[in-house]
């Protein structure tokens, strides 16, 4: 009697204790890596609150470097991706967000109509992310090499007024010629010198963004990680066909989570292509070209083609197909 009294208290005690909190339930839900205040990431926002129904997902800071400790998942630029693969050959690029051929904005009255008269010229962009690529490719495929113009620096303006140190309105100030980023900084900058007089140059097939989602080949191999991210690699695909279709639906959610005028927003969006991207061959061939860029400018020897194949992990979406 005394020792039932005795496991039934023990029993008890145990409850409360849970019931307290002194033991925290096991993890659950997925931790969702990427940058908040860009376009690119609001799928991934709307796919948590609104999609994924598997358990919770939520929002960490960061992007696909975040998936070796802080997130489970994120999204970020191929060009991040690839940055992160040279040191860490276990992430995987598991699905396509969204396509984006950034825009370069010239002032006409600086003498540029062609892409070739940018030689010479101050051309604003990024150091070190996609947009520095983009600018430079799209300059060498008219002649125009690194030595052969001024890269500035700046920052991006998302919505106007666009402060001093921003693109748009150095452009407008004529501290620069041209520069090239991601939206709605371009869309600013033509909207500063008004459209008229912006020469506007664009090549998806010489530099388009390719903005993905990553995970690492180890949370791949745990069954139930593997289970909840092909279930939000659906649900992630869900919201695509929302943003791709019903884009009515989504244009004020995005606008206020990033800080943009919904009509800016409206005038950038056809310039997104959004997922499912291949990941197929083609996609390897586009990293093998782009590394060849960024070994380069990174001084390290390229990953090789067999490799960046296998950076590519396409059996997350062959799995979320069959769900
Ligand atoms: C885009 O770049 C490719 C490769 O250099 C070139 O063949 C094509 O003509 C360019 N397209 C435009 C619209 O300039
Ligand atoms: C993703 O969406 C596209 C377009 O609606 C569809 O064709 C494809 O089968 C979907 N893929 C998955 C894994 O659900």
């Amino acid at each position: 009697m005394q020792q039932l009294f005795g496991s039934l208290l023990g029993l008890l005690l145990a409850s409360i204790a849970v019931l307290l909190g002194f033991f925290p339930p096991p993890a659950l839900g997925l931790k969702v890596a990427y940058n908040n205040a860009w376009i690119e990431g609001t799928p991934l926002a709307w796919t948590n609150k609104n999609m994924y129904k598997t358990d919770t997902a939520t929002f960490v800071s960061g992007g696909v470097a975040s998936i070796g400790g802080t997130a489970d998942i994120g999204g970020n630029a191929e060009t991040q991706g690839l940055k992160q693969y040279a040191t860490h050959k276990n992430y995987r690029l598991i699905y396509v967000i969204v396509e984006v051929a950034y825009r370069l904005v010239a002032n006409k009255a600086a003498g540029i109509n062609t892409l070739a008269d940018l030689r010479g010229k101050r051309v604003g962009t990024m150091p070190g992310t996609s947009a520095e690529v983009f600018v430079r490719t799209l300059l060498a495929s008219a002649g125009v090499n690194q030595g052969d113009y001024t890269q500035v620096s700046g920052n991006v303006c998302m919505r106007a007024p666009c402060g001093a140190n921003t693109f748009p309105s150095q452009l407008k100030a004529k501290q620069i010629d041209a520069f090239g980023i991601w939206e709605t900084a371009v869309e600013l900058g033509i909207e500063a010198i008004g459209e008229a007089n912006a020469a506007v140059f664009q090549n998806a097939s010489l530099y388009r963004e390719i903005y993905s989602l990553y995970a690492t080949a180890d949370s791949l191999k745990d069954a139930a990680t593997r289970n909840k991210i092909v279930h939000y690699v659906k649900a992630l695909n869900q919201t695509l066909d929302v943003f791709r279709n019903e884009p009515d639906k989504v244009y004020a959610t995005v606008g206020s989570a990033i800080g943009v005028d919904v009509p800016v927003l409206k005038n950038v969006w056809a310039d997104h292509a959004w997922g499912p991207g291949s990941l197929g061959e083609d996609l390897v061939d586009y990293l093998v070209r782009e590394e060849q860029y960024l070994s380069k400018a990174d001084k390290r020897s390229p990953i090789s083609r067999a490799d960046l194949a296998k950076f590519i992990d396409s059996s997350v979406y062959e799995d979320a197909k069959k769900l």
